[in-house]
């Protein structure tokens, strides 16, 4: 059976873009898939960005949240937050040792965050090595990634062969990229792409009134007078309609809108609507798990007990032949 690991980012509250674009499917995936599968929260990754204990610490638990509300069932993917295994903090010592200093001044992800943000500190620029561990640590065979994480999937790959030649060819696994086209482009509150730095997100988790207030303020629509005729495509509370409402009252709507006498208030609210009853059991739930964190911990430590066996398989083997 083949073994599928991936990492999540923990940077904040997941938003519509990524439910829909990335965590339903992938929880869709792991839940019937026929693989044994890994899911991390890479919150030592979040480090490199995050220097308050509070805010890194409701990352996690915000994002495990979400998953777990849209139904990851974790008796089938081992779930766990990646500092509780710290095991991969010291294979990426190891193998750090062993990748020339020069390849990782090659990587893009480094050039674009050393450009962008202030602080350009060590650990982004090993952050490569900490992700070429945590799927080495685990002899995953397949890695599901975006296209922006390739280059480190290769470092990886490059990395343990250099160790393999050394040390013979059974020690580490080389994984397989795994490249996760965008399923569905979800658009933002401005028609761009939904994403958080663009600041045109929806979070789904808000209570209804701040919602609908945001629904009200952030998306953008045109003055076209009440009792006019309006091109459904022309804002993008339609569009985010369709993500949301089924393909009737998406029909209906958009015949609305072209009828007149239907304003982007109402569709907005419709929106509101439409989205409340898509997630009310995911809000629920989540709102559930926020107010019960010790749950949270709880299925994360579970699962970082499983992961940890993995782990110390591993580096058991790699510290033998390395003469520790
Ligand atoms: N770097 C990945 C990202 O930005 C997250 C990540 C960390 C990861 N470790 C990983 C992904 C291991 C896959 C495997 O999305």
């Amino acid at each position: 059976m083949a073994r599928i690991l991936t990492g999540i980012q923990s940077t904040g509250t997941p938003h519509l873009g990524n439910i829909l674009g990335a965590i339903l499917p992938a929880i869709e995936l792991s839940n019937t898939g026929s693989n044994e599968s890994f899911l991390f929260i890479a919150d030592m990754h979040s480090l490199t960005q995050i220097k308050n204990g509070v805010e890194l610490r409701e990352n996690t638990y915000s994002v495990a949240a979400t998953w777990l509300a849209f139904g990851l069932d974790t008796s089938k993917t081992v779930f766990y937050r990646q500092s509780d295994v710290p095991e991969c903090a010291e294979l990426t010592w190891y193998l750090s040792c062993f990748f020339p200093y020069q390849r990782l001044t090659l990587a893009h992800s480094f050039k674009d965050k050393s450009d962008r943000l202030s602080d350009v500190n060590s650990g982004l620029f090993s952050y490569p090595m900490l992700m070429a561990a945590d799927i080495l640590l685990y002899d995953a065979n397949f890695v599901p990634v975006g296209k922006d994480q390739l280059q480190h999937i290769e470092m990886t790959r490059d990395v343990a062969s250099r160790i393999n030649h050394l040390y013979g060819e059974e020690l580490l696994v080389l994984p397989e990229p795994k490249i996760q086209e965008e399923t569905q482009l979800i658009v933002g509150t401005d028609g761009e792409k939904m994403s958080k730095s663009r600041n045109n997100y929806i979070n789904v988790f808000e209570d209804d009134k701040t919602l609908k207030n945001n629904i009200n303020k952030k998306i953008i629509t045109d003055a076209t007078p009440l009792e006019d005729p309006k091109n459904p495509e022309s804002s993008s509370v339609y569009e985010l309609y369709k993500t949301v409402a089924s393909p009737q009252r998406v029909l209906k709507m958009s015949q609305k809108l072209l009828a007149g006498g239907y304003g982007w208030g109402h569709a907005k609210k419709d929106l509101l609507d439409a989205i409340i009853a898509k997630f009310g059991d995911a809000r629920e739930k989540y709102h559930y798990f926020m107010n019960h964190k010790n749950e949270i911990d709880e299925v994360l430590h579970q699962g970082a007990e499983k992961a940890k066996a993995v782990a110390q398989a591993t580096l058991g083997r790699v510290r033998e032949k390395m003469g520790y």
